[in-house]
């Protein structure tokens, strides 16, 4: 068993810049999947919202995120985040981050600001049209070199260890956890009074999304595990515009190209937006989304499309060099042809509940990012506001941590049961495990995704309680592996968001029932908490 004063399970921007500042207090272990780099945020296209022009305030980017949020974001909570923005900004710049800048009229060098939806200002840093890839470079590079962290790459954290698990009369909180080291298949107690979860969040959980294969809603699953409680897991964010090809899936065309204003048309080159709502391709994201799911139905057309084809060829080069790139490797022009698009999962708006500060219903342990849910993004968060939460949260959490269990005091020595595996033998079938892998995503696009019906949420509960017991015997007479553990927490967390969703009897952001087609702020005006 290896004991450590901080262990970070994930290593996108919460968990790589939590790292770096607890280094300054005692050990940190970063445990994470797959390569460090290999994260939600480093696919993060359009940038961080935060405050910094003199035309805005704080109050205007609360009022945008509120007002986004349906009714159900915290405004304290709101408050706090934004207000802590542009020193967390500060923090990334002072780490090596470039944001991209623009010299002004008068020859002076500034931050340069771009605009997304449902944002009445522009206050989005953006580097270029990578500024997931360009964070992740720079703090991973800073973590690597600081010698209080260890990264574990390639280890999968297969559930938190607990007092209620050791069967210890203390009151319930988290000590540890158990990962399967991939490279030699042993199952590795890693120790600790301060566990982070920062895993991001579940996209994988449908078969169209704009996120990369580690998002298969691991934290929250293991936290559900361990008996927290979770929200508003009906809240899922399809992003409006994920390229339509079939040999390039999951790319994102970023929201940042409606800022520049490129604009969504049909095949005949109808702009159809203004149709849905005044603010036309700027407006919120669960407007866009639903729209084009309506305009894809009416047409029967696969795809509609973003055009920017207007603005100079030059500067879509330079703003957008990767999406311009990207797109001509499948010979589309998009200085010179529109780009065919379709609403993807993009962004899980609940998770594990938590505080503004991080802290979940199980002492010891925090979650930070888009595996939790503080509450800033209420039922459809604000684009770009979630690697602010991610930057700010981590650090309120490290003072939470350190002030519940502080560092001066000795680690209490706690006996932890190696991980017992003797009687199991490796997965006979793994066809098995892509079926139900093929079967949960398809599921899930088809009877709960932008419009849902309750007989389609009957269905999808229904054959996922099957899945539950069928993933759960493999779990318990095999070996485990990475496929099996990952398949394991999606179906855990695909059952999440039925359950929430099922719940919800109106629509609200992003949930959209055809059988209560409004919001009811008298009756359903609150969060979706599940506990076990
Ligand atoms: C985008 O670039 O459109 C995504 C930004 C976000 O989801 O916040």
């Amino acid at each position: 068993m290896k004991t450590y004063d901080f262990i970070v399970i994930g290593s996108g921007i919460s968990g790589l810049s939590f790292a770096l500042r607890a280094a300054k207090h005692g050990r940190v272990a970063i445990v994470t999947k797959k390569e460090a780099a290999d994260t939600n945020t480093a696919w993060a296209q359009g940038g961080i919202a935060c405050v910094q022009s003199e035309t805005d305030t704080f109050d205007q980017h609360v009022a945008d995120t509120l007002d986004a949020g349906a009714g159900l974001c915290p405004e304290p909570v709101v408050q706090k985040i934004i207000q802590h923005g542009p020193e967390a900004i500060q923090e990334l710049v002072d780490w090596g981050v470039n944001f991209d800048t623009h010299e002004t009229e008068s020859g002076e060098t500034e931050v340069a600001l771009g605009r997304e939806g449902g944002h009445t200002q522009r206050r989005v840093l953006h580097h270029k049209d990578t500024t997931g890839r360009e964070i992740e470079t720079k703090l991973l590079a800073e973590a690597i070199a600081e010698p209080n962290i260890e990264l574990l790459e390639h280890h999968f954290v297969i559930d938190l260890i607990t007092t209620a698990k050791l069967a210890l009369a203390s009151p319930p909180r988290c000590v540890g956890i158990y990962a399967l080291d991939e490279e030699s298949g042993e199952i590795l107690t890693l120790r600790s009074d301060r566990v982070l979860l920062c895993t991001g969040g579940s996209g994988r959980v449908y078969l169209y999304t704009t996120n990369p294969g580690v998002a298969t809603g691991d934290g929250v699953a293991m936290a559900w595990r361990a008996g927290c409680e979770i929200a508003n897991m009906e809240f899922i964010q399809f992003h409006p515009t994920c390229l339509y090809h079939h040999s390039l899936k999951s790319f994102l065309i970023t929201e940042a190209m409606r800022g520049e204003g490129a604009e969504l048309i049909d095949k005949h080159g109808r702009k159809f937006m203004e149709e849905y709502d005044p603010r036309g391709s700027l407006a919120p994201r669960d407007i866009v989304a639903r729209a084009i799911d309506r305009e894809i139905k009416k047409t029967g057309g696969p795809c509609v499309f973003l055009d920017i084809t207007h603005k100079p060829a030059d500067f879509i080069r330079t703003r957008f060099p990767n999406i311009y790139e990207t797109c001509l490797t499948v010979d589309i022009d998009i200085t010179k042809q529109p780009i065919p698009v379709v609403p993807a999962a993009h962004y899980q708006c609940g998770g594990v509940k938590t505080s503004v500060k991080g802290s979940t219903s199980l002492p010891g342990l925090w979650a930070v990012g888009e595996v939790a849910c503080t509450g800033l993004h209420g039922a459809n968060r604000l684009a770009s506001n979630s690697l602010l939460e991610g930057a700010v949260v981590s650090k309120l959490a490290l003072n939470d941590c350190i002030s519940s269990f502080p560092l001066s005091a000795d680690q209490e020595v706690l006996e932890v049961p190696e991980w017992e595996s003797s009687d199991v033998t490796d997965v006979d079938e793994l066809v098995v495990i892509y079926h139900n892998w093929d079967e949960i995503r398809r599921l899930m696009w088809d009877y709960v995704s932008i419009v849902r019906t309750t007989k389609r949420l009957q269905r999808a509960a229904t054959r996922l309680h099957n899945l539950q017991r069928e993933v759960q015997e493999f779990y318990w007479n095999f070996r485990v592996t990475t496929e099996l553990l990952e398949l394991r927490n999606l179906v855990e967390v695909a059952t999440l968001i039925v359950d929430s969703a099922a719940r919800r009897k109106e629509s609200r952001g992003l949930h959209y029932t055809l059988d209560h087609p409004d919001r009811d702020d008298d009756k359903w005006r609150h969060n979706t908490l599940l506990k076990k």
